[in-house]
């Protein structure tokens, strides 16, 4: 196995960092990225850095890149409409300057925010494995977040992210159960859940576009220290998507 773990540009240590080109710690993951590479070698087609400073005090942790979004790009959420939702979302509440283009050199720069992913590669009909969530979480979710030194909050884009997210903490999922608008104070950190910002869950109605703005003025209030977690809207247990 070729693990080389790389910098990633941030001056980060080996493994807070993320996963080399090569990464081979999820056999499927890495067959299926040989079959882009081969189909599409204009494109990234790679583990996908996490973009934003270590010194923010929000990361937003996603699923996995898109097949043709991130994992064409090369930048979490850059060409696809997730992508599109969540940048326009994080510049409505100054998590970023410079204009989104939807290409890695278009400029932007997010302000006090990183984004990173539960799962590195992209996976197959955009489904990672438990298997394969977890092996990422262990080697890299696990150690990113506590690298990052200034971190106060987390969004958590749809359940996956949610529970890898609270088991990378080290925490009993029953300690936050997931619920779109929750939010919960764990280990220091104020953990904010959001249905994901996927096409599917927008076309569907199950996440609209008000919804998704909420949690982050939700976010920029506690950061700005103008909201206290009994003002946050309280989970519902229907609330599974
Ligand atoms: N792009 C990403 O980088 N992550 C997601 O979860 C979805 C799209």
């Amino acid at each position: 196995m070729t693990i080389r773990e790389s910098s990633e540009a941030t001056g980060v240590g080996a493994f807070a960092a993320g996963p080399d080109r090569e990464c081979l710690r999820c056999p499927r993951l890495a067959a299926f990225r040989a079959k882009q590479r081969t189909a599409f070698p204009e494109w990234h087609n790679a583990p996908v850095p996490s973009f934003g400073p270590l010194t923010a005090r929000l990361v937003i942790v996603g699923l996995a890149p898109g097949l043709r979004g991130a994992n064409r790009t090369g930048r979490p959420f850059t060409g696809d409409y997730a992508g599109d939702l969540l940048y326009a979302t994080l510049a409505e509440y100054g998590f970023s300057r410079g204009t989104f283009d939807a290409r890695p050199d278009d400029g932007l720069a997010l302000i006090d925010a990183r984004i990173t992913n539960a799962v590195h590669c992209a996976p197959p009909e955009n489904k990672p494995t438990p298997a394969e969530i977890k092996t990422c979480r262990d080697a890299y979710l696990a150690q990113r977040i506590p690298a990052m030194p200034k971190l106060r909050a987390i969004v958590m884009l749809g359940r996956i992210s949610h529970e890898s997210t609270l088991r990378a903490l080290g925490h009993k999922l029953s300690a936050a159960p997931f619920g779109h608008g929750a939010a919960h104070d764990v280990g220091g950190l104020r953990l904010f859940d959001s249905y994901h910002c996927s096409r599917y869950n927008t076309n569907t109605g199950v996440l609209t576009t008000a919804m998704f703005r909420d949690v982050f003025a939700n976010v920029r209030a506690y950061l700005d220290g103008s909201c206290d977690l009994a003002a946050a809207p309280a989970v519902t247990s229907a609330d599974t998507k």
